[in-house]
């Protein structure tokens, strides 16, 4: 008699198959950069010009966490010291779910300090565009929860006088896609705004210096790129970021997305008018979508959203299944180095930037590609965009001068086209005067 067939047991849910890292990944480095600080590390995740993020665990209860570990360069700049411990401070007294939950503030036994926070398994929202999306778009009900989510964390933030200041698709982990959950990481730009708001114990000192660039380009709101004291940064930098990450998620294309050079992206977010994201897309978006997004890239803080929360609550109002975009029009356009890595204030890193005959110099290797990829991974341009800050005082009327340049050599070039197209013009008029006479006098003649 046939058997019938084994019942294979029921499978086990990925997560309980699934051993913790550290006891995959678990002998000692030889190198530990955390040993004597009570962590060890297991596996480095991240690395960029402000330090390292690492994936540790408690020596003594086993919690399995990361430690974001300031570069050894930077261990005698008092700021940066005094970041890192802004980091910690403002991610700790800011615990929401939709924002990276921080533990601690470490040292490590050479005296580098560390922010230890809970290990977040996921991607980021940077790797998951490239990776499932081809850079976007995202399908469109995704895409604005995504949106939402990162609202509700920034409505936290906001509320405590905190603006991120380096919002962008690499500093959003997404732990699940589907329904998308998600959380906002690297409050290491973070910068109080105001006097902080009612209920904060007291504001958080802030290590920044106002000539300087922080932030990544192409998220940078213009009050970051323009500065000055009548036009502060405060949580509405954070909106513009929302609006360029909309735009980005929705369409695939960031605004001003032909912009590609660091110069080129700065210019354009103080001066050009951003397309309407439905415009790049098939069939238009739902209605109120465009006004959203277009809102959030206001120019003058004041025109945007006053706040995160009004800007969930336009997004409420909002009927998602009224049109749904198919398929777009444009290009894609691949993120380039004015895409993700951030700037960061390190006075020994400072880069001048170019004047409108002066092309960007190329950069010191360590400076010009990011730390820890292969050269051949960057783009072309990579080298001319270093990782470092730009001092900014000048850069106003640098800005106004490149603009000048681009006016007058377009200027130039119509006065030099114009006296020939209307010798053209005349002629053109005066051979069909010519024709229309001998057209009448033939006429008149008898001949036609
Ligand atoms: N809590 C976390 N859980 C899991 N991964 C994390 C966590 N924090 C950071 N990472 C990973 O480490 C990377 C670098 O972390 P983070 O963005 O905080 O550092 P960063 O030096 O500021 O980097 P960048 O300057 O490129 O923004 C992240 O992109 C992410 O992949
Ligand atoms: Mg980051």
């Amino acid at each position: 008699m046939a058997q019938p067939p084994a019942r294979k047991p029921p499978t086990a849910p990925i997560e309980s198959r699934r051993p913790p890292r550290s006891e995959v990944l678990s002998a000692p480095l030889r190198d530990d950069p955390l040993a004597g600080s009570g962590y060890r590390a297991i596996e480095r995740i991240g690395k960029g010009g402000f330090g390292e993020a690492w994936i540790a665990v408690h020596e003594l209860i086993g919690h399995e966490v990361v430690c974001k570990l300031l570069h050894k360069r930077h261990l005698d700049d008092p700021r940066m010291l005094e970041r890192v411990r802004l980091e910690a401070e403002a991610g700790a007294r800011n615990p929401h779910p939709h924002l990276v939950n921080i533990f601690d503030l470490r040292h490590a036994a050479d005296g580098r300090p560390f922010v230890v926070m809970e290990y977040i398994e996921g991607r980021t929202l940077h790797q998951v565009l490239r990776t499932d999306f081809n850079h976007g778009p995202l399908p469109l009900k995704m895409a604005i929860e995504i949106i939402r989510q990162i609202l509700m964390a920034l409505t936290q933030l906001h509320g405590a006088g905190v603006a991120h200041r380096d919002l962008k698709p690499a500093n959003v982990m997404v732990l699940r896609q589907d329904p998308p959950l998600i959380k906002v990481i690297d409050l290491g730009l973070a910068k109080v705004f105001g006097n902080g708001a009612a209920g904060t114990p007291r504001p958080l000192a802030i290590p920044t210096a106002s000539t300087e660039l922080q932030g990544t380009p192409r998220y940078m709101a213009p009050e970051q790129i323009d500065k000055s004291d009548e036009n502060p940064v405060d949580h509405r930098a954070d909106l513009w970021a929302v609006g360029v990450m909309m735009m980005k998620l929705l369409t695939g294309r960031p605004p001003f997305a032909d912009s590609k050079t660091m110069d080129d992206v700065l210019l354009a977010t103080i001066l050009e008018t951003p397309e309407t994201p439905s415009s790049l897309l098939s069939e238009p978006l739902p209605p109120g979508l465009d006004d959203v997004v277009l809102r959030a890239l206001e120019k003058r803080p004041e025109d945007r959203f006053a706040s995160a929360e009004a800007m969930l609550e336009a997004i409420a109002a909002i009927d998602l299944d009224a049109v749904r975009p198919t398929f777009k029009t444009v290009p894609i356009v691949p993120p380039t180095d004015v895409d993700e890595p951030a700037l960061f204030e390190s006075p020994k890193r400072t880069v001048p930037l170019p004047t409108a005959t002066e092309p960007l110099a190329p950069a010191e290797a360590s400076h010009g590609r990011t730390e820890g990829m292969p050269e051949s991974a960057l783009p072309a341009d990579a080298l001319r965009h270093p990782r470092g800050t730009l001092p900014l005082a000048a850069m106003a009327p640098k800005l106004a001068q490149e603009l000048d340049a681009r006016h007058y050599a377009r200027a130039a070039a119509v006065r030099r086209e114009l006296p020939w197209s209307v010798f053209f013009a005349a002629l053109g008029a005066v051979a069909l005067l010519c024709a229309a006479g001998a057209l009448y006098i033939l006429h008149w003649g008898g001949y036609l």
